[in-house]
């Protein structure tokens, strides 16, 4: 059995893969900002998956929730990054707000 990490763990693909890991007996630690979100998803597999509320696109939360993830659990064997904002439109037609918001996320962690 692995010590899995999954980021955009409280809904979509990263709730399906954390459930199918946890299912399959697997150390789950499932990672997003919503800490409410996060408890709904532990509660269908309390054993073996724990929640850590993160923003990964603040980089001294992600190195203080990490420490607490190898203290509780040790090295982990597999990271599945999946936490990220989806654009519906162009790049060039986003507003600049959002572009810093989306490169601090999906290129910060
Ligand atoms: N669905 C698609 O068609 C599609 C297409 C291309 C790429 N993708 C990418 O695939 C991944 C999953 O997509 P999805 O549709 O399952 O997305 P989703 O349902 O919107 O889930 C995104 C997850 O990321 C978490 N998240 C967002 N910002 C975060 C942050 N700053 N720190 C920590 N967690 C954060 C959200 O949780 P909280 O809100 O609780 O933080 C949520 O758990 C995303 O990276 C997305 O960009 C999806």
């Amino acid at each position: 059995m692995s010590n899995i990490v999954v980021s955009g763990a409280s809904s979509g693909l990263g709730e399906s893969i954390a459930l199918h890991f946890a299912a399959n007996g697997d150390t789950v630690c499932a990672i997003s900002r919503s800490k409410e979100k996060l408890e709904k998803v532990v509660t269908k597999y309390s054993d073996n998956i724990y929640f850590y509320s993160l923003d990964i696109s603040k980089s001294e939360m992600v190195i203080n929730v990490f420490s607490s993830i190898f203290k509780d659990h040790g090295l982990i064997d597999v990271l599945i990054n999946n936490a990220g904002i989806h654009m519906n439109s162009e790049f060039a037609d986003v507003e600049y707000d959002l572009k810093d918001k989306i490169i601090a996320v999906q290129y910060n962690f």
